[in-house]
């Protein structure tokens, strides 16, 4: 399963990719308001620092409007991709623009029927919120769930990827991965949570002072042999 940010910051980005375990970001109106940059030097240098899949949102509810954002959008890199609300007029546009090579990713997605619709329109990506369900009482993973076996039998997974979006915690990359989402996009929060267990910490600690005296002791071999 491919890991990707869910943020506009550059410096968590950065971070992240430096690691190497970076596959792509997403990004929204929302996260970019968070920042001090201007949004267009945020998107190409975003563009330009990842390799992966970058996810630039538009910010219409009008076809013809959508596309033609999509195309501006193209300009930060090949590696962005075009954003879309799961609306009728934004399932329009993503299908003319997929048919011109433009790869979109069809965000706010929470029932099986607006997936498979997505799916339909030829997306590259579709994201399903699952903690937006969870926080309304509804299970989020279900929805994956059942995207993934609804489009699954009919090959749409072969060109549609299942990102997981809106996630909260680290279990949910867990089932994600055990749903058999293609992507998860998580907060920098969320990926650092992923490295930590405190019986990795205890450990190692543990092994750096015990080594420290067997430093201690080889060095004492030296001087009294
Ligand atoms: O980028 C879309 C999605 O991941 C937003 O998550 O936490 O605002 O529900 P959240």
């Amino acid at each position: 399963m491919k890991i990707f940010l869910d943020t506009a910051n550059i410096a968590q980005i950065k971070e992240a990719n430096d690691m190497g375990l970076l596959d792509g970001v997403t990004t929204n109106p929302t996260l970019v308001s968070q920042e001090k940059e201007d949004p267009e030097i945020l998107y190409s240098t975003i563009c330009k620092m990842v390799k992966g899949s970058v996810s630039v949102e538009t910010t219409s509810n009008n076809t013809e409007e959508i596309i033609r954002q999509g195309h501006e959008i193209r300009k930060y890199g090949r590696n962005a991709t075009v954003k879309v609300a799961c609306t009728r007029e934004g399932l329009k546009a993503v299908k003319m623009l997929e048919d011109s090579g433009i790869p979109c990713n069809v965000t706010l997605v929470f029932s099986p029927t607006q997936a498979f619709l997505a799916a339909k329109a030829g997306a590259t990506i579709i994201s399903p919120f699952i903690g937006r369900l969870d926080d309304i009482s509804y299970n989020g993973m279900d929805l994956i769930r059942t995207i993934v076996s609804m489009l699954k039998p009919y090959d749409y997974l072969k060109k549609t990827q299942v990102l997981v979006a809106s996630i909260r915690h680290p279990v949910h990359v867990v089932e994600a991965a055990q749903a058999g989402a293609q992507i998860s996009t998580m907060p920098p929060k969320v990926f650092d949570m992923l490295f930590k267990h405190p019986l990795t910490d205890i450990g190692l600690e543990r092994f750096l002072k015990d080594w420290e005296s067997v430093k201690a002791r080889m060095a004492q071999k030296v001087i009294s042999p």
